[in-house]
């Protein structure tokens, strides 16, 4: 009887929830949890008390504590109670594996859901999920990247999935959560369900406004033509930047730190002619024992493209989208260099952050700016609003989920990126180089503060300037070597 009243108010709940989710498209996450996963563990652990209770009142009766009613374990369908039992367990049987069909694919869904993944436990994916939402991907499912098809990888997803709950539950889990993921399945498989390698594009065109830490904010604009492949199309990615995946050409790397960053091993092989060149960082050679011990990896997708999704941008990138987009406003005087002084420093949380930022903001035009201070007190309030909004979209000081933490190495200027090979140091036995040519990966279209800038003539390239003087620095050093400091 027990195990009838659980299944049965846990049936009718879920019903109601389920109703309820058709008519609130909107539903919290929470509902979607309790419909079809909790409420249907209650249902089934309701289903089997019911032959439990069964089988110890039998062995009551045997025992002869209960009398016997009728015959054990006999049907008698000229018994009109049997008859109906048997119609009514028949039925009701149907009823809940067709219920279960629905509920199954129902589960299914939901725990492939974007809400499931991202907004369940909101404290521990609120990075992710917000990051995801400002990136290009912001309608593909967590799950497409990091699962895919087929029943193994959902399998094995899920198994991991049980894993986080535990960690989640004892407050055992990473701050921030450890990357690179070990298990991630090769992006060969999720990302190339989408983007098609054998169509891959021919150059593209990158532009960046900065605003250099000057008092006028100056503007400094950067134009480059991204030879993502070769330079006509129809020769596929036989040449250019996505030649490192060109399925003839196979690069791999040793990591001895796990941290993808320094890679003092890289081999390239070209599978039709069987070519093999092994080219090592000739200033911080691999050791002989990590050498030893190493499993080199292909590179793939994930290698450049670290942040296709969890955009972290550093603050001089976030400041500088903020100032074009007109949220920071560009004529508060070193609002630059005032937006970069407080945003990097780690903050506690949120709240901390938050008001700190305020109160430097407002201290330094009261001292440095009185009179904007008071004729231009809404300019001041809403380029604290931006600070505030570009930090909370960006750095995540509960769970330390920063551009530090997870660097985004499709460039070289805030963290490694290309530079991690392609350094100018990584020589084979033969002396040849993984170049460091500006002219490799892009060409300078133009530069400079818009009206005196640089244009290249047509179908060349300007050599780089670097917006603020450091003689030549820019080209001995790594430009992430002064740029991480800048924070
Ligand atoms: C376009 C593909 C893509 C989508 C969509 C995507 N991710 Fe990711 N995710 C990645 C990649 C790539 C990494 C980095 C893996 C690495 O560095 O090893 C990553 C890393 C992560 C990490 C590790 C911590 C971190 O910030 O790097 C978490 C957690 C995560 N994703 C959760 C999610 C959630 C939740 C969603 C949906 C809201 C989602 N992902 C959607 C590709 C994706
Ligand atoms: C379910 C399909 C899907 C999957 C899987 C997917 N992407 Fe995308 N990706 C898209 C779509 C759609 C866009 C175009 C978005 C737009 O331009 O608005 C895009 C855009 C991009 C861009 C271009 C962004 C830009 O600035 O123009 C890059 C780079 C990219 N994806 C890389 C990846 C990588 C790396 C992976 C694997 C981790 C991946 N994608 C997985 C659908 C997908
Ligand atoms: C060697 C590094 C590297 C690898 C490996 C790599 N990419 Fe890229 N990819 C780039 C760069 C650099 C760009 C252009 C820069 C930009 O968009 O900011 C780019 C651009 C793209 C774009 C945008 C094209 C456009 O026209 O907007 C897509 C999509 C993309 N890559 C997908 C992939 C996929 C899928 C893989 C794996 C099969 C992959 N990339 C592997 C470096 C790489
Ligand atoms: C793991 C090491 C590694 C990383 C990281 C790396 N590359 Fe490479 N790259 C190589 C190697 C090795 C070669 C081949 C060098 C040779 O044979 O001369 C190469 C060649 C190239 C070439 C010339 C291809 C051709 O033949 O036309 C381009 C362009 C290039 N890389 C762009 C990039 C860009 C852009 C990035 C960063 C987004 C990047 N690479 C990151 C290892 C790397
Ligand atoms: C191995 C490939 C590669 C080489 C070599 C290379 N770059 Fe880049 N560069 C990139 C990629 C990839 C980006 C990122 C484009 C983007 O933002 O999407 C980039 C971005 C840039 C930017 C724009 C940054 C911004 O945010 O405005 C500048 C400027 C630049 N590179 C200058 C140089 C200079 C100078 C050199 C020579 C010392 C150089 N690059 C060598 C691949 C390369
Ligand atoms: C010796 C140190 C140093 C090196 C090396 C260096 N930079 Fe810089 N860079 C600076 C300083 C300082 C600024 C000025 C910061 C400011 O005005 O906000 C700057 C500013 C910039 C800016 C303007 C960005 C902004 O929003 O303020 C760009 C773009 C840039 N550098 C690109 C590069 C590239 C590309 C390289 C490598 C080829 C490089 N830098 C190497 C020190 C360096």
């Amino acid at each position: 009887m027990t195990g009838a009243i659980v299944a049965f108010v846990s049936l009718m709940f879920i019903l109601f929830f389920y109703t309820l989710s058709i008519f609130y498209q909107q539903g919290s996450s929470y509902l979607g949890l309790f419909t079809y996963i909790i409420l249907p563990a209650f249902l089934i652990l309701g289903l089997i008390l019911i032959p439990i209770g069964m089988i110890l009142k039998m062995q009551r009766m045997k025992r002869g504590v209960e009398p016997l009613e009728g015959k054990l374990w006999m049907i008698d369908f000229t018994d009109r109670r049997h008859r109906n039992a048997t119609l009514v367990f028949a039925f009701g049987t149907v009823v809940l594996v067709f219920l279960t069909g629905i509920g199954s694919y129902e589960a299914f869904n939901y725990s492939e859901s974007v809400k499931f993944c991202g907004i369940t436990c909101h404290k521990v994916m609120e990075p992710e999920h917000t990051a995801y939402q400002n990136s290009e991907h912001a309608n593909v499912k967590c799950v497409e990247c990091h699962v895919g098809e087929g029943a193994g990888w959902y399998v094995r997803s899920k198994l991991s999935g049980l894993r986080q709950v535990w960690a989640v539950t004892t407050n055992s889990y990473p701050h921030p959560i450890q990357t690179p993921i070990a298990n991630l399945r090769p992006a060969r498989e999720t990302c190339e369900k989408c983007h098609w390698p054998e169509k891959f594009y021919s150059a593209k065109m990158v532009s960046e406004k900065h605003y250099l830490a000057d008092s006028a904010n100056t503007e400094w604009d950067i134009d480059l033509r991204m030879k993502i492949a070769a330079s006509h199309s129809a020769l596929g990615n036989s040449a250019g930047i996505h030649w490192h995946i060109n399925p003839n050409i196979k690069i791999e790397y040793i990591d001895p730190a796990n941290d993808r960053e320094a890679l003092p091993w890289v081999r390239s092989i070209n599978k039709l002619t069987g070519d093999t060149t092994l080219f090592q960082d000739t200033e911080a050679p691999i050791t002989d024992s990590a050498l030893r011990v190493a499993i080199p990896r292909t590179m793939d997708c994930m290698d450049c493209h670290t942040r296709p999704s969890h955009k972290y941008r550093s603050p001089s990138v976030f400041i500088d989208n903020g100032i074009s987009s007109g949220d920071i406003p560009v004529t508060l005087p070193m609002i630059k260099k005032v937006a970069m002084d407080i945003l990097t420093p780690a903050w506690e949380n949120r709240q901390i952050a938050h008001d700190t930022i305020r109160k430097y903001v407002e201290t330094f035009y009261k001292n440095t700016y009185p009179d904007i201070l008071a004729n231009h007190k809404p300019d001041i309030e809403k380029a604290i609003t931006g600070m505030i909004s570009g930090y909370s979209k960006n750095i995540f000081p509960e769970m330390k989920a920063t551009w530090e933490a997870y660097p985004d190495h499709i460039g070289h200027i805030d963290a490694g990126g290309c530079f991690r090979c392609h350094n100018g140091k990584h020589s084979s036995s033969s002396g040849k180089v993984i170049s460091r040519d500006c002219n490799l990966c892009h060409n300078i279209m133009t530069q400079g503060t818009p009206g005196q800038e640089e244009i290249a003539p047509f179908n060349g390239a300007l050599e780089f300037k670097h917006p603020v003087d450091i003689d030549n620095a820019w080209k001995e050093m790594a430009c992430a070597e002064c740029h991480k400091k800048l924070y």
